[in-house]
């Protein structure tokens, strides 16, 4: 199997990397726009194999769509990242056109491939995919709730201790600052729901810290982050191509789910090899229902600014 990363930046390398180490394929091509850096980033990558122990090929490629024909999964990781104080909304008049075309070429090689959008603001990204292809809804997948969840999981366990991997908890909605909706009503340590445990005031903390999780690694790193953006996009591709059928947080085109039409954006869903495969019924509560509703017209919003490109 093989699959393509374009954009060979700080998201698209990080993912190349974990995906190597966990062998989840045969065969990444890394593509770049900028003259031999994705060429760099493959020949730096290889040059750990022997340490790291992994024995998965990694090919870097300026702009040579050519070289990605027949892959099984696209990564769309190309575009500008955030600055300091930047919403990952205001990034849609660059990333739009790269993104657009980016997928245009990705599927003149390789029609069939699951695609993952990455690029901010992701659920946007994600529906002009879906509206500039005429290709099945299943295959086009935006990865941000993943990253959301392991934040909401990172600070569950800052303030109580417990082990991330006793930890269940979800990010569903918009991947933006004031869309996303950690659900603090379902999460679980073991099998207790955290509401049973922790204070109303420390599930509202843990909720706002971590709908704030990427800007304030932005602000610390001054550009945003990129190792558990890429270690959840590897977790995305691992559960297409070994087919897990696990649910993850994603966003997908709704078609009436959540009471929803015409919009991408983040809900539980099954993946597999076909992509998402459906979508999950949560039981929300109703705070959590008007959340999701609002979150919907936020986006929506967002989408608006598409006009002209779709
Ligand atoms: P980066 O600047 O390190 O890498 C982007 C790469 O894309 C650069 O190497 C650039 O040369 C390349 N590129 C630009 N236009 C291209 C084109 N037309 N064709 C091929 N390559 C092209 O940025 P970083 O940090 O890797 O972030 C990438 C994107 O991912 C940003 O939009 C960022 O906001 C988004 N992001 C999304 C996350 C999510 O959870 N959905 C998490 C983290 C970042
Ligand atoms: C992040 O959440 C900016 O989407 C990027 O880190």
């Amino acid at each position: 199997m093989k699959v393509t990363i374009v954009g060979a930046g700080n998201v698209g390398s990080s993912c190349a990397e974990y995906i190597l180490i966990k062998e989840i394929v045969e065969e990444i091509v890394l593509l770049d726009i900028k003259e031999g850096f994705a060429e760099g980033k493959a020949l730096d990558l290889t040059q750990t194999m022997s340490t790291l122990g992994f024995s998965s090929k990694v090919l870097g490629v300026t702009n040579d769509y050519s070289k990605t024909a027949n892959s099984s999964v696209v990564i769309i990781t190309s575009g500008i990242p955030r600055k300091p104080g930047m919403t990952r909304e205001e990034l849609i008049g660059i990333n739009a056109g790269i993104v657009k075309s980016v997928s245009e070429n990705l599927l003149k090689y390789s029609p069939n491939a699951v695609i993952i959008v990455v690029s901010n603001p992701m659920d946007t990204m994600t529906y002009l995919v879906n509206k500039s292809f005429d290709i099945p809804k299943n295959q086009i997948i935006g990865m941000g709730g993943i990253l959301d969840s392991s934040r909401f999981k990172t600070y569950i366990s800052r303030l109580t201790n417990y082990n991330q991997h006793d930890i269940d908890a979800m990010v569903i909605g918009g991947h933006g600052d004031t869309t996303m909706i950690p659900l603090t009503s379902l999460a679980k340590y073991k099998n207790e729901l955290l509401s049973d445990i922790l204070s109303k005031e420390e599930l509202l903390k843990i909720a706002s810290d971590t709908m704030v999780g990427g800007a304030t690694l932005t602000k610390l790193l001054g550009t945003s982050a990129w190792y558990a953006p890429g270690a959840s996009v590897s977790y995305l591709v691992d559960a297409i191509v070994n087919d897990t059928k696990e649910i993850l947080p994603c966003s997908v085109y709704l078609d009436g789910e959540y009471d929803s039409n015409d919009i991408c954006i983040g809900v539980p869903a099954i993946i597999g090899n076909n992509g998402f495969e459906g979508v999950v019924n949560l039981d929300l509560n109703k705070k959590e229902l008007e959340m999701f509703k609002n979150s919907v017209k936020a986006v929506k919003q967002t989408n608006s600014a598409l006009n002209g490109l779709i």
